[in-house]
C-alpha cells in the first residue's frame, strides 16, 4: 500500500473517455462492504453517456473534480453543480475500485464540499443515495449529510428483470453550513492509500 496525496483538478474534455470509464467501472464493482452496493445485478448495468459527462463539463456552473495522484492517474471524481444562489449538487461520485476502503473517497468529499462553499458561496450541498444502500446512506450521514424527508422515484419499470425491492427510492441528503467558508473551512483531509 502506498500514501497518495491526491492532486486535484477540474476535467476538460480530453478527460471525458477516462471520466466515463472510471465512473462506469466503480458503479458495477462488487464490494463486500454489506448494505454498500445495494443490489449487485443493478449496479453491474450502471452505464453513464460520453454526451452527459461533456454537457456537465462544458456548463459553466457545473464541473468533474478529478482526483489524480502524483503522475495525473484517474484515482477518483465527483460531479459538482451550482443549483441555485446558495447551494449545490454533487452527483457520479466515484473511486477506482483498487483504491475503495482507503480513505480517498472521504478526501474527494471533503475537497468537494470546500469546492462548492469557496468557489461557488455555497451553504447548502445536495446529494442523493439509493435507499436500499444502508451503509453509504450510514457513511454520508457519517459525513455530516442529513435526511431532508424528500425521496425521488427510481424507474423501476425500466428493470424489471431484476428482484429489486417495490419501494425503492432514492434518498434525497442536504448538508449546510451557517458560516462561511473563509470563517469555517473543513479540516484538512486525511491521506488516503491505495494499493
Ligand atoms: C462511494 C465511494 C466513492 C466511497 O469511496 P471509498 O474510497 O471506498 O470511501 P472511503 O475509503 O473514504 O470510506 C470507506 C468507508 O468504507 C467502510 N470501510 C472501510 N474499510 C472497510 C472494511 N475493511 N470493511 C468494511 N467496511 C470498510 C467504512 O464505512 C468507511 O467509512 P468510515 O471510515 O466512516 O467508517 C466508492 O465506494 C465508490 O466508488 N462506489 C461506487 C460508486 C458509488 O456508489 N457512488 C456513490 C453513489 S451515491
Amino acid at each position: 500500500m502506498a500514501n497518495t496525496n491526491l492532486r486535484f483538478r477540474a476535467a476538460t474534455q480530453d478527460d471525458i473517455s477516462v471520466l466515463k470509464q472510471l465512473i462506469e467501472s466503480a458503479f458495477r464493482a462488487e464490494d463486500s462492504r454489506e448494505g454498500w452496493v445495494g443490489n449487485s445485478q443493478l449496479a453491474a448495468q450502471f452505464s453513464i453517456e460520453a454526451k452527459n459527462i461533456k454537457s456537465i463539463i462544458d456548463n459553466p456552473e457545473s464541473l468533474f473534480l478529478m482526483a489524480g495522484d502524483a503522475n495525473d492517474t484517474l484515482l477518483g471524481t465527483i460531479g459538482a453543480s451550482k443549483s441555485s444562489p446558495n447551494g449545490a449538487r454533487l452527483f457520479m461520485f466515484a473511486v477506482d475500485p483498487q483504491c475503495h476502503r482507503s480513505g480517498i473517497g472521504k478526501q474527494i468529499l471533503t475537497y468537494a464540499e470546500d469546492y462548492c462553499r469557496r468557489e461557488w458561496g455555497s451553504k447548502v450541498l445536495g446529494l442523493n443515495a439509493l435507499s436500499n444502500r444502508e451503509n453509504l446512506i450510514s457513511w454520508y450521514m457519517r459525513r455530516g449529510f442529513q435526511k431532508t424527508g424528500v425521496t425521488t422515484p427510481f424507474p423501476l419499470e425500466e428493470f424489471k428483470d431484476l428482484d429489486l425491492p417495490d419501494d425503492l427510492h432514492f434518498v434525497e441528503f442536504e448538508k449546510a453550513w451557517t458560516s462561511s467558508y473563509d470563517d469555517n473551512p473543513a479540516t484538512q483531509p486525511t491521506t488516503g492509500a491505495c494499493a
